[in-house]
């Protein structure tokens, strides 16, 4: 398997503490790849760096095989990488297709004028969008309320239009930050569903959750982050058995 992802020694410090000392991270290409590890290990401060939103105090980062170190998360973006955050970012008064075509940006190749004239390449491009978007709303069992006012749907359907809009973007690498949080059990498992089926239909995906039921059925790999460093890489089962992650976990029940 090749690496699409390599990031190494990262390093970022908030005045005297080290939330993430000189981590290394590969993510494989096709791999459903899981991070984990208790509240303030360091991982979406580490998501955070390797998606350009968080400065980088050491290492690098390679992305498909190009240094990307400090990019803007804009500019990662364009290259492939898209995310979702750990509390929702969605336009809450706009429709779920409106939001997932905000998504779609980096493939809109009319600007203004075009935009303003409303031109005919304007709508066939927009039509075009248009079909896309709504095939990632049909995979995510998401069209019947493609119509709807995002602030109308139940909190699991949200988490899906946020993951319905990193998706949008046709994303090499979609980085989810707390995809299952604060779902019911009967939407972690459509959740699960859903990502299994990503995996399957080629993405790559790199995923921080506290659900670790979830992920250990899911993942291809794991990487266990506690205080600021890896303290596990391999495979979910490897890492069920290892004796440092259930220390870690132990040693903090309220993650468990
Ligand atoms: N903006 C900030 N200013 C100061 N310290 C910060 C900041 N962001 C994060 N930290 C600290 O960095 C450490 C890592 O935080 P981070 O949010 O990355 O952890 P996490 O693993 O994502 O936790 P959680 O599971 O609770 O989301 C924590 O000690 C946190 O308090
Ligand atoms: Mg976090």
């Amino acid at each position: 398997m090749t690496a699409l992802l390599e990031a190494r020694g990262l390093t970022r410090r908030w005045g005297g503490l080290t939330a993430v000392d000189e981590v290394d991270l590969t993510v494989h290409r096709g791999s459903l790849h899981g991070l984990i590890g208790p509240n303030g290990a360091g991982k979406t401060t580490l998501v955070n760096m390797i998606t350009g939103v968080d400065r980088i105090d050491g290492g690098r980062v390679v992305f498909q095989g190009a240094d990307v170190t400090g990019l803007a998360a804009h500019r990662l973006a364009s290259r492939g990488m898209a995310r979702s955050f750990q509390t929702s970012q969605l336009f809450e008064d706009e429709s779920v297709l409106d939001n997932v075509m905000a998504g779609r940006h980096r493939h809109i190749g009319y600007r203004f004028p075009h935009t303003f004239f409303y031109t005919p390449k304007v709508s066939r491009e927009e039509r075009r969008h248009r079909t896309d978007v709504h095939a990632i709303l049909r995979e995510l069992d998401l069209a019947v309320d493609a119509h709807r006012q995002v602030s109308e749907l139940p909190y699991g359907r949200r988490r899906l239009v946020e993951l319905a809009r990193a998706m949008a973007s046709e994303p090499t690498l979609l980085v989810l930050d707390e995809p299952a949080a604060g779902l019911p059990g009967s939407d972690v498992d459509v959740l699960g569903e859903v990502l299994r089926r990503l995996r399957r239909n080629g993405y790559t995906i790199l995923v921080i959750e506290h659900n670790i039921g979830l992920l250990m059925t899911i993942c291809d790999r794991m990487t266990v982050l506690s205080e600021g460093r890896v303290i596990a890489d391999d495979e979910p089962a490897v890492v069920r058995e290892s004796p440092r992650v259930i220390e870690a976990y132990l040693g903090r029940t309220d993650d468990a």
